[in-house]
């Protein structure tokens, strides 16, 4: 593995290896054992939007590894003012021992790997967000002690965590269903790679058709970053879309309830479940340090 671009493109095995990875790093932690295993080495961390988590637990992470992270912002650096991925990756790849991207396109982290010379990292672009799906496997395994036999379901827009969460879902070897809109489907790549997995793939537009005997139920903003313009349609498109007392009671007795963040309460979820879920979403939240060390680590460290 040498980016970490989507998780289209990796195996089971070593979406395996780096949970394994991620719970020996937590426990480290936890346990006050050093772990310096990319010590000296820097990662430039490149936000063309917002971020807490994201940004916070990279810099943090590497912190913990002994390296140390440099955050540059779209609005500081020259790639804002139009100068070429292409070249900003051959100049970067000359600093840095690894580069962390949130951006708007997909092609453009996939450019940065394909110019540069140093691992790349996808930190959420319009398409995929695996970092965070990453922490979300984490936290299921942490809570359910595997994923043989469990249904996830995702509630809501078709966005870059639907898709993010149905290839790494089917991939662990759970069952997935997605509710969404007709206008607001998954991306049709994901579609055609998780159609191909049969029965364990469903996509509809009955929240409770989906959220049937689920074992894990996520949502996410109806309107995510960039698409401000467009939040009083999506308010009307997506206004059935939502995590409530009434969906959690046909999903399995102990189901659990992941949000990536930020959350609006009353649109997507309600107050009441995210505050009875509030544990687990944290824990999800907090598996963000450890999944994204241990990813780091794979891509960074000394071979
Ligand atoms: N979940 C997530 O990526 O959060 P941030 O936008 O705060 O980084
Ligand atoms: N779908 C959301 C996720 C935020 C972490 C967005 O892209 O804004």
């Amino acid at each position: 593995m040498k980016h970490f671009l989507k998780l289209l493109d990796v195996s089971a095995e070593e979406i395996t290896e780096l949970l394994n990875l991620a719970d020996q790093l937590k426990y480290e932690k936890k346990h006050g054992i050093e772990h310096k295993l990319l010590k000296g080495k820097t990662l430039g961390m490149i936000f063309q939007k917002s971020s807490t988590r994201t940004r916070v637990s990279f810099e943090t992470g590497i912190y913990q590894l002994g390296g140390i992270g440099l955050f540059l912002s779209s609005n500081d650096l020259q790639i804002g003012r139009g100068e070429p991925v292409k070249d900003t990756a051959r100049v970067l790849s000359r600093y840095l021992d690894g580069i962390m991207i949130r951006t708007f396109a997909q092609k453009e982290v996939e450019d940065l790997a394909e110019y540069g010379s140093v691992p790349v990292i996808n930190g959420l672009t319009d398409f995929a967000h695996p970092c965070q799906v990453m922490a979300d496997l984490m936290t299921i395994r942490e809570y359910k002690g595997g994923f043989s036999g469990l249904k996830m379901c995702y509630i809501g827009d078709g966005n870059n965590m639907a898709n993010s969460l149905i290839v790494g879902g089917l991939k662990v070897g759970m069952k997935v269903a997605v509710a969404t809109p007709q206008a607001y489907k998954p991306d049709d790549e994901v579609l055609k790679f998780a159609k191909a997995h049969g029965d364990m793939f469903k996509l509809t537009e009955d929240i409770m058709e989906a959220a049937e005997g689920a074992d894990v139920v996520f949502t996410d903003v109806w309107a995510s970053m960039g698409m401000e313009k467009e939040v009083e349609e999506r308010r009307k498109q997506f206004s059935g879309y939502q995590v409530n007392k009434e969906l959690l009671s046909v999903c399995s007795k102990d189901v659990m309830v992941q949000h990536c963040l930020p959350a609006h309460r009353g649109e997507e979820i309600t107050e009441e479940v995210f505050e009875a879920h509030s544990g687990e979403i944290f824990d999800e939240a907090e598996n963000r340090l450890h999944a994204q060390k241990a990813i780091m680590v794979k891509l960074m460290g000394d071979k």
